[in-house]
């Protein structure tokens, strides 16, 4: 396995893969790695010829009072998990070389990214999808691998990557969680014994919702309700949001008749946790 460090080397590298008639798969993550990274890169290593791992904690994507210092970090564990997997090319670039002085070029997808997660952290989404554009533009990767843990990040970078006609096929691959429902995440090592009993309950608050509206609950507002009164009841919870939207475009459903995407956020301590669940009419009783 390769580590690759400098923008340069990594599109040089790209450049003779491609010219070999090679499809690339990318997978880009912000590292501290866990089971919901690697079966994005087992994707990849089933789908394309060579698999680039991109480990970059991006500045961009976090607010002034966010964590990115606190973000954790391991990139020996990280090397040693991708490696295992099968993974062709880390690349881990600086901040310098993905931003250098000058530096004055940002992507940003309106409407999609106003709500959700775009609300409560503004700016967040334009980093998101200007270093995403950025490793679409190093890697020229044939394919690009997402989670649908972060589903609003999917849906917008899909949309990025129709508009800006970029060639990419985007894969979005199943949220993988831990024995207890807890979403897998590189912030849950951050939560203290309490927290980390509490964090489940988004899992089983989306699980009833689904068993609501399997049975016909049709009333968005209703169950954003009980979803709220299941969060609240934990002590060390705080939510940020819970919304049942239009599961392919994000946008607010008046009433629960189609693919519906129900998304929460909540912070159990410090730490802000998300989670979703996608309920489609056809798995409907009624
Ligand atoms: P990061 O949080 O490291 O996640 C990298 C990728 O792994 C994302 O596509 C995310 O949705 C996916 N992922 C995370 N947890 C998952 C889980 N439990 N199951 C399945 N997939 C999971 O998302 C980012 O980094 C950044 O915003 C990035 C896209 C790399 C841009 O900086």
């Amino acid at each position: 396995m390769k580590i690759i460090k400098s923008v340069r080397e990594m599109a040089a590298f790209s450049r003779d893969v491609r010219r070999r008639n090679r499809t690339i798969g990318l997978v880009p993550t912000m590292g501290y790695l866990h089971e919901g990274h690697l079966s994005l890169m087992k994707a990849a290593r089933r789908q394309t010829d060579v698999v680039v791992v991109s480990i970059f904690v991006n500045p961009l994507q976090f607010g002034p009072h966010e964590d990115f210092r606190q973000y954790p970090r391991d990139f020996r564990r990280d090397r040693a998990m991708a490696q295992s997997v099968g993974v062709d090319v880390v690349f881990c670039p600086s901040q310098k070389d993905m931003y250098p002085d000058g530096y004055r070029t940002f992507v940003t997808v309106d409407k999609l990214t106003d709500g959700l997660c775009g609300a409560s952290r503004p700016g967040h989404f334009k980093g998101v999808t200007t270093v995403v554009a950025k490793f679409f533009g190093i890697v020229k990767p044939d394919k690009a691998y997402f989670g649908q843990k972060d589903a609003q990040q999917a849906i917008v970078i899909k949309r990025m990557t129709e508009n800006l006609n970029m060639g990419i096929d985007i894969r979005v691959m199943p949220i993988i969680r831990e024995k207890d429902g807890l979403a897998m995440s590189s912030r849950n090592v951050r939560l203290s014994a309490a927290e980390r009993r509490d964090a489940p309950i988004l899992y089983q608050s989306l699980v009833k919702a689904r068993r609501m509206v399997k049975g016909g609950e049709t009333d968005p507002s209703k169950v954003i309700r009980r979803i709220c009164f299941l969060i609240e009841g934990k002590r060390s919870a705080r939510i940020d949001y819970v919304a049942v939207v239009d599961a392919r475009d994000l946008s607010p459903l008046r009433s629960i008749d189609e693919a519906v995407l129900i998304a929460v956020a909540a912070y159990f301590g410090k730490t802000r946790l998300i989670d979703n669940i996608v309920i489609r009419e056809d798995k409907r009783h009624n």
